[in-house]
């Protein structure tokens, strides 16, 4: 258990992309840059809470709660580092031919058109959370996942190779509640597709 603050809100290089904002994007990192802060001042305070070594009993309400609360701050910290680092300026488009994406997405999906209208359908679910293509380090399958809030719905020991941010926080400034539709093409015209493969390479 750490005792200070062990993580730092990284900076992400990111503006200019196309159809989302740059007052989009500032907001996003002061909310990502909250999650980062919360994720340290759980620690610190799940770690008040050790420090005698037990759990006493008046204690457990509290430190039940936080601990509960730390999947949630936790998550929304490290998602949002995926998502900003799959983003690009000048990226987009569809996954190369010749990559090994492109080749996880047909092994899995039969082609890439279906894996892409799986993970574009998923978007649009109704709700607040996200969605993550995997990849199964076991047998390098890809599978896509709707993840409610931040932290329901995770795949344990998979790797998250595509996130996409579907709270409307990460819209709402460029389109309406009803648009976003055109907030996933605009997603998808800046992915960092370089970003993607290096994970599923490294996975
Ligand atoms: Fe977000």
């Amino acid at each position: 258990m750490h005792t200070s603050a062990p993580y730092q809100a990284q900076p992400f290089n990111l503006s200019s992309l196309r159809g989302i904002s740059n007052q989009t994007l500032e907001m996003h990192f002061k909310l990502y840059e909250g999650y980062v802060k919360e994720t340290n001042r759980l620690t610190e305070k799940l770690a008040e809470f050790l420090k005698d070594g037990q759990v006493d009993q008046e204690e457990t309400p509290a430190y039940s709660e936080l601990t509960r609360r730390l999947g949630f701050e936790y998550n929304g910290m490290v998602l949002h580092e995926y998502y900003f680092g799959n983003l690009i300026n000048n990226g987009g488009g569809d996954a190369a031919h010749d990559s090994v994406f492109y080749q996880a997405a047909q092994l899995s999906f039969g082609s890439y058109e279906t894996w892409k209208a799986d993970f574009v359908g998923i978007g649009k679910m109704r709700g607040v959370g996200w969605v993550i293509c995997y990849k199964n380090p076991a047998n390098d399958y890809l599978s896509n996942h709707w993840i409610t809030l931040h932290e329901v719905g995770n795949v344990a020991g998979f790797t998250p190779v595509l996130v996409m941010d579907v709270w409307e926080h990460a819209f709402l400034l460029d389109y309406k509640p009803v648009e976003r539709p055109k907030y996933i093409d605009a997603f998808f015209a800046n992915i960092s597709w370089n970003a993607v493969e290096e994970r599923v390479f490294s996975a």
